[in-house]
C-alpha cells in the first residue's frame, strides 16, 4: 500500500525537491502551497516521473484553509507523512523588525507547521506516521534575520516537544535544519551582490551551496523506514556552517604566527 505525504511549501525549490525526492522513495504526494500554479508544476513533474501527486491551494497560516487541505488530502488516502517546507523571511535586523514583521516570520514559520500538525495529528496518532519540520541553522546559531531565527529556534523546541508526546503512537517528529541553499528565496540579495554564493562558501567547511535535492534527500531518509528509531533529531544539512568557521579557529590559535 502506498501512502500519501502532505507537503506544504511543495512549490518553493526546496519543497519540489522534497516532494519528487520522497516521490522516488514510493510516497504518493500531496504538494499544498499557496501558489498554485508552482504547486500545478511539481505535481505535474511528479506525474511525468510515474508517482501520483495533486497539488492543493492553501495559505497553512490560516486555520480554515489548513482544515480544507487536510479534508481534500484525505479524500485521496492515508495520510503518513507531512513535511512543513512553507517558510520566508521577512526584517533582516532587529533595527528593521516591527510588530508585523516579526508576527509574519511566526505566522509563515511556526504558526503553520503548528496548525498542519493540529490538523493531521489525530490521522498519524491513529496509525503512526511522521513529520519532518524544514528549520534553519538560523534556529540553533546567529545568522541574521532575527524573527525568522526565533521562529524557527522555536519549531525545533515545538517539534522536539511532539517528538516526545506523539512517540507512544508511533509518530516520528525530526528537524532538518538547511544552512545556505541555493533557491529563488536569494534572488534580491543575489541581484544586489552577484558574489554573495562565493562570499558565504568561504565560510562554510564544506566551500559549497547546498541544492534543494541535499535537503531532500535528508527528508526522505528521516520519513523512512530507515531511520524507524529517530525521532527528536535536528539534522543540519549545511556543509558544516552551524559547526564553526574556520577562520575564527584561526584566529584564535594565531597559527600563522607559528
Ligand atoms: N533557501 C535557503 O537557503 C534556506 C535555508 C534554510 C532554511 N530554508 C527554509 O526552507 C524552506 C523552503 O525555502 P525555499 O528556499 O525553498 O523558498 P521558496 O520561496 O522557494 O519556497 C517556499 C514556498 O513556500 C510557499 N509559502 C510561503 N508562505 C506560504 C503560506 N502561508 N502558505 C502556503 N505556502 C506558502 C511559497 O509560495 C513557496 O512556494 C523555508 O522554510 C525556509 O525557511 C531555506
Amino acid at each position: 500500500m502506498t501512502y500519501w505525504a502532505f507537503v506544504t511549501g511543495g512549490g518553493g525549490d526546496i519543497g519540489g525537491a522534497i516532494c519528487q525526492a520522497m516521490a522516488r522513495d514510493g510516497w504518493n504526494i500531496v504538494c499544498v502551497d499557496r501558489a498554485i500554479d508552482r504547486a500545478e508544476a511539481v505535481a505535474a513533474a511528479v506525474r511525468g516521473a510515474g508517482g501520483q501527486a495533486l497539488a492543493i491551494e492553501a495559505d497553512v497560516t490560516d486555520p480554515a484553509a489548513v482544515a480544507a487541505a487536510v479534508g481534500q488530502a484525505q479524500a485521496l488516502g492515508e495520510i503518513r507523512a507531512l513535511v512543513n517546507t512553507a517558510g520566508k523571511a521577512h526584517a533582516i535586523t532587529l533595527g528593521v523588525t516591527d510588530a508585523a514583521s516579526w508576527r509574519a516570520d511566526f505566522s509563515v514559520n511556526l504558526d503553520s507547521a503548528f496548525l498542519c500538525v493540529q490538523a493531521l495529528k489525530g490521522a498519524l496518532m491513529a496509525q503512526g506516521g511522521v513529520i519532518v519540520n524544514i528549520a534553519s541553522v538560523n534556529g540553533i546559531g546567529v545568522y541574521g534575520f532575527p524573527g525568522y531565527s526565533a521562529a524557527k529556534a522555536a519549531l525545533i523546541h515545538m517539534s522536539q516537544s511532539m517528538a516526545v508526546e506523539f512517540g507512544p503512537a508511533d509518530v516520528r517528529v525530526n528537524v532538518v535544519a538547511p544552512g545556505t541553499v541555493r533557491t529563488r528565496a536569494w534572488a534580491a540579495r543575489l541581484e544586489a551582490n552577484p558574489a554573495l554564493f562565493d562570499e558565504l562558501k568561504s565560510l562554510c567547511p564544506l566551500q559549497r551551496i547546498s541544492d534543494p535535492e541535499d535537503i531532500a534527500e535528508a527528508v526522505v531518509f528521516l520519513a523512512s523506514k530507515r531511520a524507524s528509531m529517530i525521532t527528536g533529531a535536528v539534522l543540519a544539512v549545511d556543509g558544516g556552517l552551524s559547526t564553526g568557521v574556520a577562520a575564527v579557529g584561526r584566529a584564535v590559535t594565531q597559527e600563522r604566527h607559528r
